[in-house]
């Protein structure tokens, strides 16, 4: 069956797009556990897409354990939105996602992501003419405004998003100046929905099923990003605090036995050269808590074979167990 945001179980429990962290290995590994999460991949852009940038390609990697998979565009010229949302298409995208909140210094300075917020008919226009020549669901993930919240621009914002046929919005609760810090703010994200007609995940600072049902409210769902890092299981419990009656009583993978998956299916997908070098920064992470972290850090940010990092993690696991 065809994907469509609308006919979607509520609620929707999303895995962020984050760049450089929620690659395929990464989607198969919160799939895994939570396989009704739905997955956004990193962000990856038109134009590099439309002029057939091998790089772009081999970003969009997609597993079926993954299914359904959003595939994430960013850029600024509508027509390239079309070809590579066809290009993504081809790939095992089932919707595709515009990138209206990236605050990365580059991204804004090529007015793509969030410099969008900035050029509301643009933004429109890109919507528009993407579900003009797409069959697939498009979305939008963005933010509460760029420099500061204005009420009345951050509604009509996104109205005219939907208008121009955006199925669903996803709003991270912070403005592009905010970057990350500060606090997520809610509050307009539950008042969009109240005005809006179209479905609403709400994004931002949610760290377990606690916040994620706390902040669900009127919304269609919610999105995690980065609580996932080094507890990709905390989607599973996510998903089914949402959903007590889906509780799967496998057992669980440990932390160690979940970092040597992790490694596996990234070695899968990108070889074991590429796949050690980006592993570090996970690896870090699964064990961040751990005794003796810091300088285990300063190994596990090396580490360059799967030797290697099987050996450092059982090394970990045996001395945790002293
Ligand atoms: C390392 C990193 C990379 C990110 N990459 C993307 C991206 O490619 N596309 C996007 O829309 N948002 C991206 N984001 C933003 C997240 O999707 C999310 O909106 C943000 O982290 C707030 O959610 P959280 O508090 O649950 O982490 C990224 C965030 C981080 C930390």
């Amino acid at each position: 069956m065809k994907f469509s945001w609308t006919n979607i179980d509520r609620p929707i429990v999303a895995l962020a797009p984050m760049e450089g962290y929620t690659d395929s290995a990464f989607r198969q590994l919160v799939k895994l556990y939570a396989p009704s999460v739905i997955c956004f991949t990193e962000f990856t852009s038109a134009d590099a897409l439309k002029y057939n940038s091998k790089v772009s390609k081999n970003k969009i990697n997609i597993d079926p354990l993954e299914q359904p998979v959003i595939v994430q565009l960013f850029g600024k010229h509508p027509d390239h939105f079309v070809e590579a949302a066809k290009q993504a298409e081809a790939m095992g995208a089932v919707a595709i996602d515009i990138n209206m909140g990236c605050p990365a210094k580059k991204v804004i300075a090529s007015k793509h992501g969030s410099a969008l917020l900035k050029n509301p008919d643009l933004a429109t226009e890109i919507v528009h003419n993407l579900v003009q020549n797409t069959s697939l669901d498009v979305s939008v993930k963005t933010r509460l405004g760029f420099s500061e919240f204005n009420e009345k621009y951050f509604y009509s914002f996104c109205k005219n998003l939907a208008q121009a046929g955006a199925k669903l919005l996803t709003i991270h609760g912070r403005t592009t100046r905010q970057g990350y810090s500060g606090k997520a703010n809610w509050e307009p994200i539950y008042k969009l929905k109240e005005r809006l007609n179209i479905p609403i995940i709400g994004n931002g600072d949610i760290d377990s099923p606690k916040t994620a049902i706390e902040r669900l409210k009127n919304l269609d769902g919610i999105m995690v990003g980065r609580a996932t890092f080094g507890n990709p299981l905390i989607m599973k419990h996510i998903y089914e605090a949402f959903y007590p009656e889906k509780t799967s009583t496998a057992p669980l993978p440990s932390l160690f036995e979940l970092a040597k998956k992790h490694i596996d299916l990234s070695i899968k997908t990108k070889g074991e050269k590429r796949a050690m070098l980006e592993m570090r920064k996970h690896l870090a992470m699964y064990f961040k808590g751990f005794p003796h972290a810091a300088s285990y850090r300063n190994r596990l940010v090396r580490v360059s074979t799967q030797d290697e990092a099987m050996k450092l993690i059982n090394e970990i696991e045996e001395n945790s167990l002293i």
